[in-house]
Order: structure tokens, then C-alpha cells, then sequence
């Protein structure tokens, strides 16, 4: 039987606790009655307790067992790209592969504060300064046209974010780096599988490092869980050293590294779900497809332009709603909400809003006009693969209704 403790916390994904004999052909949803923005994928249960048998078997947890060296080895052919080195989480990735680049204590990382708290937090939590550049109106990611005027003889790196799966202009990027001389770290935690169709290929191998995210949330999950990717092969030793406390070898501590080792078990779901991403992303380009045809026509809906050359990871589908849309965002996510349908304002408040970021010379009104504006108008739908027709029908039912009232706030 599923026991679903703490029926009163909204996340579902720290809702789930199992008990007593199962026969785990269950369906999630008779529990969880409200529609969040995701619902993690989920291999069969029976083919995750043989994982479990082997790893008991095997008596290794952790610290480079034999699931985690096969899970790395499967994830570039994924992937794509030639080096992948896993981590417990995402951030941890993060704040390694900045480490791992050697930047100037106290110099300049250019960014966007379009962004999940973890993307600004990695840069200060290294000693370095976050310096936010404002977005593309389109795919939302950082405006390569805006970096240069924000370069100072302090700059040492850009870091972009492939914003819900949607690629950065990485060939703009790339040469602005080149011309600065400035490394190049890319946060592709919403871009797994996000491809570059023409001379680029898997998004990993962009810029010096990449850092992928495997959380619950994400299109493709280890639990928790993370990876980097990179080309250069004086990286491996010193991104491996970093994520096992800088410990080189039995004798041997050379730099100031940190815990960031995935388990065995986080790499089983992993070497599972890779066999099942690829269902759930169809069925989610369906949905989008759905979302599309429904919501493309209504005044004061505006979609994100996706350029043509990419396909995406379908990781979120968000709406702007523009100032002809008779509601406000808010007015519309309580009126989902009211329905029991959670979507969710990624990412209200910016960054460059927050308490530790908002008296950066960077984050100044004027410095962020499209940030400063579509914060206020960005709903992010619930988008996953197990999302009834009829939730989603409702969904834009509700989003039409909206929109053909009289006036503001109503
Ligand atoms: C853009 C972005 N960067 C970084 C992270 C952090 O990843 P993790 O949750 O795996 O630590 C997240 C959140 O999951 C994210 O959305």
C-alpha cells in the first residue's frame, strides 16, 4: 500500500512513503489530487527493487560503484559529449565546475537573473561577484547583446542558462568569450537532451563546463542528482579530485574540494529512467502541441519564439501574459489555483530582486527592463507526460474564460 504522509504539504515530491507488501501497478494520481507543474517519471517498481537486490548484493553504496561508472558511460552517448562526471545534485555540479576554472577571487561573472536561486548563489558561494545582464524577450535566456557593455578588466567568465530547456545563443556567447578571453560555464539544469540541430549537437558541449540537473522536477531524474560535461581533458582529474574533498590519492590532498558524489541508488533510477525519458518527452511535446493550438489565438497570450535549428527538453511551458490580457498573471494563477491546478511563476522574484542581490550596481531597474517586466507576467502550466486531456482541457478552458473578461484585476 502507498501511504501518503503529510497530505498538507503541497509538494509531492517529498509526499510519497511506502509501506507493507505492494503489487506497484498503482496510479498516482488517485492520491495526489491537485495538479502541480510536474509529476516525476517513474520506472517500474519491480525493475527498481532488482536494482536495490544488486546493489545490496554488491555491498558498494557509493563513492564510484559499478551502477554510477555504467550510468556515466550511458549518459555521453545521451548526451553527446565527451566527458560526463556525476554529482548528489545539480548545485553542488555547479559550485564544482566553477571551482574547477581557477577564476580570480572577487572577479566578475556575468549571468542572468532569469534564473533558479542556485545559478547566482554557485558565483558568490565561490568568492565571486554575480553581474546580472538582462534576457531575451523570446526564449528568455541572457541577451548576448547586452554582455559586452557590462565586461569591466574585472570580468573572468559569462554564465548562461538554457532557461526551461530552451537553448542560449551559445555561438554569440562563444565569441564574445573569445574576444574577451572570458570562460564560458553553462547552467543546462531544465536542458536535458536540449539539442543544437545544426553543427552543435548534445547542449553539453557548449562553453568550458555544463552542469545538468537530475532533481525530481526534471524531465529526466536520478532523485536527486547532477552532472558535468566538458571537452577538456585536463578537467577529469581535477573536477574528480574536487568532488571527493580535493583528495587526489591515499597520500595526497591537494585542493579545497567538497562532497559531490552520486550513490549507487541515485544511479539506478538514473540508468532507469534513461530508458524512459525519451516516452516521456513526446508525450509532453504533445501537450505542447495542445497548449500551442489552444492558446496561440487568444489576445494577450503571448508563447516564448523558439529558434528553429533546436529541439528543446520540453522541460517547462510557460505563457506571458501581456498587459491586453484582461487579468493579471497573479489574478489568473489564483484563479488555477482555485481549481486545484498549481502552475507556478518561474521565477518570481528574480534574482535580482532578492534581499542578497538587489543592491548590485547590476540589478538597477534600468539595467533589467525585460526582466523587470515579464517577471510580473510569466505562468509556467503544469506540463508532464501523465497530464489528463481533461486537466489540460480545463487548464485552457479557464486560461479563454479569463481572457474574455472586461478589465484588469476582475
Ligand atoms: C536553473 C537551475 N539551476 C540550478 C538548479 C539546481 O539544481 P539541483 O536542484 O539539482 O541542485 C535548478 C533547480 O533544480 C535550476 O532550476
Amino acid at each position: 500500500m502507498i501511504k501518503f504522509s503529510k497530505m498538507k504539504n503541497k509538494n509531492p515530491f517529498i509526499i510519497a512513503e511506502m509501506s507493507g507488501n505492494h503489487n506497484h501497478s498503482f496510479d498516482r494520481a488517485f492520491a495526489i489530487k491537485n495538479v502541480y507543474i510536474t509529476q516525476p517519471i517513474l520506472p517500474a517498481y519491480k525493475d527498481f527493487c532488482l536494482q536495490i537486490k544488486q546493489i545490496y548484493k554488491s555491498g558498494q553504496l557509493t563513492n564510484s560503484g559499478q551502477k554510477h561508472n555504467e550510468f556515466e558511460e550511458k549518459l555521453k552517448k545521451v548526451l553527446a559529449v565527451n566527458n560526463v562526471s556525476l554529482f548528489n545534485n545539480g548545485t553542488i555540479a555547479l559550485l564544482t565546475a566553477i571551482k574547477a576554472l581557477d577564476l580570480p577571487i572577487n572577479s566578475e561573472v556575468i549571468t542572468t537573473p532569469w534564473t533558479f536561486a542556485a545559478t547566482p548563489h554557485c558565483i558568490a558561494w565561490n568568492g565571486l561577484k554575480p553581474v546580472f545582464c538582462d534576457i531575451e524577450p523570446d526564449t528568455m535566456c541572457i541577451n548576448p547583446d547586452k554582455i559586452e557593455k557590462l565586461i569591466t578588466k574585472n570580468t573572468s567568465a559569462i554564465l548562461g542558462v538554457h532557461v526551461y530547456g530552451f537553448p542560449c545563443d551559445v555561438k554569440k556567447i562563444g565569441s564574445i568569450a573569445k574576444k574577451y578571453n572570458l570562460k564560458v560555464i553553462y547552467d543546462a539544469a531544465h536542458a536535458f537532451s536540449t539539442e543544437i540541430k545544426e553543427g552543435g549537437g548534445g547542449i553539453g558541449n557548449f562553453g568550458d563546463i555544463t552542469m545538468f540537473s537530475f532533481h525530481a522536477t526534471k524531465l529526466f531524474h536520478t532523485l536527486e542528482g547532477g552532472c558535468l560535461t566538458y571537452n577538456d581533458k585536463n578537467l577529469i582529474k581535477k573536477v574528480h579530485d574536487l568532488r571527493n574533498f580535493g583528495i587526489c590519492n591515499e597520500d595526497r590532498v591537494e585542493d579545497i574540494g567538497i562532497n559531490g558524489k552520486m550513490n549507487e541508488i541515485q544511479a539506478a533510477m538514473g540508468l532507469l529512467n534513461l530508458k524512459i525519458f525519451e516516452k516521456e518527452k513526446n508525450a509532453r511535446k504533445k501537450l505542447k502541441e495542445f497548449y500551442d493550438s489552444s492558446l496561440s489565438s487568444i489576445k494577450g497570450i503571448r508563447l516564448p519564439a523558439i529558434p528553429k535549428n533546436i529541439s528543446t527538453s520540453y522541460q517547462y511551458y510557460p505563457i506571458i501574459l501581456e498587459n491586453i490580457y484582461p487579468i493579471t498573471r497573479n489574478n489568473l494563477y489564483e484563479k488555477l489555483k482555485q481549481n486545484g491546478i498549481y502552475a507556478r511563476k518561474y521565477f518570481y522574484p528574480s534574482c535580482n530582486d532578492y534581499e542578497c542581490y538587489k543592491d548590485l550596481p547590476s540589478s538597477r531597474a534600468e539595467n533589467l527592463p525585460v526582466v523587470n517586466d515579464i517577471k510580473e507576467k510569466v505562468l509556467c502550466l503544469p506540463f508532464y507526460g501523465a497530464l489528463k486531456k481533461e486537466i489540460a482541457k480545463k487548464i485552457v478552458k479557464i486560461i479563454i474564460e479569463a481572457g474574455k473578461q472586461k478589465s484588469k484585476g476582475a
